[in-house]
């Protein structure tokens, strides 16, 4: 039995010695993770001449949840039209990148594969730099991409419907976690509470709006680990417990408010992750905050954290909506920063489902 040989073409890529990237530094970055397609030019890892993104929500909204497969297939559709329209909006044409940037994990891998593959063979076309991106440390870099303060060392909040990560940020590459989630991702059980209301997904958002037409101390849930040491969370107990009060009111006849039940769930989130955060932040010896991935969209953890923040004088950066989501902006802007320090990928570099932050 011969041995299967397969080897990455040797591509002469241009590779300026660390510190020649400057302001005028131009990257595609690419970001196919999870349910949205997007693509992004950024410049100088700052400023965004493009970021366009296809959501396949109304897709999956039908299941209730990601279909690997059926999101898999639609990045493949949806992305070469969508580097097509963020060259065209950032006014550059291919030949004008310095390098390509996407998201190598963690992910779904057939997801991350269809993005790895177009960015890998641009930039052997082009001859210039192939980055890998870790995609929670790009959601960090939504933070520097929207304010000119933000930098390092800060904590970063990374919460979303994957993850959910306290991070001591030294610096660009240095990251130590500092705790997470023991079980469901916040977004995720955001979205398991939605669904089981009969709301659509994703159930965040909808949480969000109807929580701000109920009474946040109508249902008093636990806020599981709160006087726990350490940065951990765990919130598949409130799940529970949010569906066990539902189906005892139902029981008894008694009427529910989802209202009322999603503003006292969405507060037991904010109380339970707003305490560790606050926490992390004085365990790091750190001024800065950033609040980044999905769930950051939430009004109340939002109105939490910058009350938190206001008290304790940290510096609370939360990226705006668009950049909170996945989008492709993080990943050229984390790229950049990647060919800052000379850590470029190779062309055989596969993607990563479960690749780690640190
Ligand atoms: O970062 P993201 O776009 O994808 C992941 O990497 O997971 O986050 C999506 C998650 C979903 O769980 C969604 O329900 C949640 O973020 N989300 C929200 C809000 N907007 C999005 N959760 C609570 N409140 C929101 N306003
Ligand atoms: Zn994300």
């Amino acid at each position: 039995m011969g041995e299967t040989m397969w080897a990455s073409p040797e591509v002469a890529v241009e590779k300026k010695p660390v510190g020649e990237w400057d302001e005028e530094t131009l990257v595609l970055g690419i970001e196919t993770s999870c349910d949205e397609t997007s693509a992004a030019v950024v410049k100088g890892g700052r400023q965004i001449l493009s970021n366009v993104i296809v959501s396949q929500g109304e897709l999956h909204g039908e299941y209730g949840g990601i279909v690997p497969e059926v999101a898999a297939r639609a990045h493949v559709e949806a992305l070469s039209p969508a580097i097509g329209e963020a060259l065209l909006i950032a006014d550059a044409t291919f030949w004008d990148l310095d390098a390509v940037a996407a998201t190598l994990g963690p992910g779904l891998v057939g997801s991350l594969l269809v993005g790895v593959a177009e960015a890998k063979s641009i930039a052997a076309v082009l001859e210039v730099p192939f980055l890998g991106v870790n995609h929670l440390e790009a959601h960090v870099y939504s933070a520097l991409l929207v304010d000119p303060e933000a930098a390092f060392p800060a904590v970063a909040l990374i919460i979303s419907g994957g993850h959910t990560l306290l991070v001591h940020a030294h610096g660009h590459g240095s990251y130590e976690i500092l705790g997470g989630t023991l079980d469901d991702a916040a977004g995720e059980a955001f979205d398991k509470v939605a669904r089981f209301l009969g709301l659509d997904y994703p159930g965040g958002p909808e949480i969000d709006r109807l929580s701000l037409l109920g009474d946040p101390d109508a249902v008093s849930f636990p806020r599981a680990m709160i006087n726990e040491p350490g940065f951990d969370v765990s919130y598949s107990g409130l799940k529970t417990s949010v569906i066990n009060y539902v189906r005892r009111m139902e029981a008894t006849g008694a009427p529910v408010s989802v209202e009322d039940v999603a503003a006292s769930f969405q507060k037991a989130v904010v109380d339970v992750q707003v305490a560790k955060t606050m926490a992390a932040v004085e365990h790091a010896e750190v001024d800065r905050l950033f609040v980044c991935g999905g769930v950051a969209a939430n009004s109340g953890l939002r109105h939490g954290m910058a009350e938190a923040c206001e008290q304790a004088n940290v510096k609370l950066t939360v990226p705006p909506l668009e950049l909170c989501t996945d989008n492709a902006a993080m990943i050229a802007a984390c790229g950049t920063a990647m060919l800052r320090r000379g850590a470029y990928s190779g062309l055989d570099v596969a993607p990563d489902p479960n690749l780690p932050l640190a």
